[in-house]
């Protein structure tokens, strides 16, 4: 009976009223997994999708405008925010929180502005690594005023050559170039404004051939844990061809990373980050994404990212057994240390539907029929909306995940597509090969 009581009362006081920031696939992920532990007393998703309103309250607010979402966190009565995007983050929302007197109470799951710069620049992410010694690809940075020299460097360089915008650019930012005229003649562009003040700076980086994978780290500045490998598919075409994209598809786990390959990225690259931000004091209380490259089997740093990867979190997300409100709550109140993580064994694998035309231009505003007949997997929203009917309608380019579990990812893969196919809209358009190179 004691027992019982000091059970109730630990679960109250853990109990949260949750505020999550942002509108996609990941958003709805995060809010569907937040919504099955004991301690969500009450979640809001901001804006949040057609499918977030399963599992709690949308408001109409836009994440970037901080003075709504205070308002938002005091008339809800938050007790903790979770930021999904990067954007606000990069714009510093974690310090807006954290230096008002009204909000200071209230947990946060995501970096300082400081911290969000892993993401937010890409020249401060190269330094950041060179002074770790973490393994990643060899750069210069350039400005305009050095054009010059970096035209000159270039010519010094082997194809492919890589660019990079420094800030952020929408996903854009990435510029891999065969040959070294058009690589100087991109260079000039960026740096006279092609991406805006994002490509102010630009980094040029040696090109590194293997294959990509998603690890995902919460940390609380002290502690980290690893959450499950994914790996996620962005070109448009089968077979990696064509228009990069926001993400078709995900895997997880991807079999080439062993435990091996783990213990190289946990030595080399997960403990050298947590040292870094540690060093330069950056308050980090959050996700760290990072993209790696496995050459020859080692382990290598394409970039970092300060939040939750998407298409990835769909695949992640449906492999975590732990409570992930608890999670999120330790990360946030720098108690990490007692959390443990504990994985599904099975695979999963998520298939990302998307409207005809994208990633160029595509219609909004198709009703999606027949999700009804989705069978045993999970159906996360992205680019959807209610209609006036009640009605579900496409909203943007990425507009559904069908993820699904299996022994293997083919399995799993199987189950995706086959539930794939019953799903409906004017346009609709998915892969069918995500984890073809596994
Ligand atoms: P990022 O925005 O840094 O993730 O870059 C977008 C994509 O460009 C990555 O997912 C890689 O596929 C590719 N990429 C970036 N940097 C390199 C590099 N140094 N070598 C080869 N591919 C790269
Ligand atoms: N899946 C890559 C990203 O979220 O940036």
């Amino acid at each position: 009976m004691l027992l019982r009581i000091f059970a109730t009362l630990n679960l109250r006081s853990n109990s949260m009223r949750i505020l999550l920031l942002g509108s996609g696939g990941r958003e709805h992920a995060f809010s569907w997994k937040l919504s099955q532990s004991p301690n969500c007393e009450a979640l809001f998703i901001a804006p949040g999708n057609a499918g977030t309103k399963a599992h709690g309250t949308n408001l109409a607010l836009n994440p970037n405008d901080f003075p709504a979402v205070k308002a938002a966190a005091l008339e809800h009565q938050i007790d903790m925010v979770i930021c999904g995007p990067e954007e606000p983050l990069v714009r510093g929302i974690q310090d807006f929180f954290a230096q008002d007197q009204e909000l200071q109470h209230i947990l946060f799951v995501g970096p300082s502005q400081a911290g969000a710069q892993l993401e937010g620049s890409k020249a401060f992410a190269k330094a950041f690594m060179e002074d770790q010694d973490i393994p990643t690809a060899a750069y210069r940075e350039f400005t305009v005023e050095h054009l010059d020299d970096g035209l000159k460097y270039l010519e010094e360089q082997q194809p492919p050559i890589v660019l990079k915008a420094d800030g952020l650019a929408a996903g854009k930012g990435v510029l891999i170039l065969d040959n070294i005229i058009e690589a100087q003649e991109e260079l000039r562009a960026m740096l006279e404004g092609k991406f805006g003040d994002a490509s102010a700076t630009v980094v040029v980086e040696e090109f590194l051939s293997g294959i990509e994978f998603s690890v995902f780290v919460f940390t609380d500045g002290k502690d980290y844990k690893v959450l499950p490998v994914a790996k996620d598919y962005k070109r448009i075409g089968e077979g990696d061809t064509g228009l990069n994209t926001g993400g078709m598809g995900s895997v997880s786990h991807p079999p080439f990373v062993d435990a091996e390959m783990m213990r190289k990225v946990e030595e080399r690259i997960i403990k050298p980050t947590i040292e870094g931000l540690q060093q330069q004091n950056l308050g980090y209380r959050g996700v760290i994404f990072i993209g790696l490259i496995s050459v020859e089997d080692e382990p290598f740093v394409i970039e970092y990212n300060c939040r939750m990867g998407d298409p990835e979190t769909q695949s992640v997300f449906p492999r975590l057994k732990t409570d992930l409100v608890e999670l999120c709550r330790a990360t946030a109140a720098e108690e990490l240390a007692n959390v443990n993580i504990e994985m599904d064994e099975r695979a999963v694998a998520s298939v990302i539907l998307v409207s005809g035309g994208y990633p160029g231009s595509y219609e909004k505003g198709k009703v999606i029929t027949n999700l009804d007949a989705v069978e045993d997997s999970i159906v996360f929203h992205a680019g959807t909306k209610e209609g006036e009917q009640g009605e579900l309608l496409t909203n943007g380019g990425r507009v559904l995940a069908i993820t699904s579990y299996g022994d293997t990812f083919q399995e799993a893969l199987a189950q995706s597509l086959k539930n794939a196919e019953k799903v409906q809209f004017d346009g609709v358009y998915y892969r069918k090969d995500i984890g073809f190179d596994l």
